[in-house]
């Protein structure tokens, strides 16, 4: 059993309603129950924050025991150095993903604090960026 978990940033509880054009219009709590009856080998657990520092305190608090971290840090991703500098302070690996395709977006999309430290990066593929990075963990 892997132990994973998916952590989310800012405004991504809106998933469902938030511009259901580019983000789509499952709500996150829908497509978790889907994937933890998908991928009984893993224990997926779930954590959601508009804050920075609360999603750098779930980074430490998580990264020296899980197998693996699927971080969405959402905006944050383009300007936050102090989840870039968690990221590197832990063990635990950690998978970015991205629900829409960043660089066919705004150029400051383009710019992430995350993927220098990350163990890969997923995006583009709508929520199935989360499974993509899940079974990156599991083969
Ligand atoms: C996002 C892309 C970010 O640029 C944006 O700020 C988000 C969501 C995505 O999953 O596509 O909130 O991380």
């Amino acid at each position: 059993m892997k132990n994973l978990i998916i952590i989310n940033g800012p405004n991504l509880n809106l998933l469902g309603k938030r511009e259901p054009n580019i983000y789509g219009s499952l709500t996150f709590t829908e497509f978790l129950e889907k994937i933890k009856g998908k991928y009984i080998t893993a224990s997926i657990d779930y954590f959601q924050s508009n804050i920075e520092g609360e999603i750098i305190d779930k980074l430490q608090e998580v990264g020296f025991s899980y197998d693996g971290i699927i971080l969405n840090a959402a905006a944050y991703t383009h300007t936050s150095v102090g989840i870039g500098d968690a990221i590197k302070a832990i063990d635990t690996p950690v998978v970015e993903v991205h629900i829409s395709n960043t660089f066919g977006r705004e150029e400051f999309r383009h710019q992430s604090y995350v993927s220098p430290n990350a163990r890969g990066v997923i995006l583009g593929f709508g929520l199935q960026s989360y499974e993509l990075a899940i079974q990156s963990f599991l083969e």
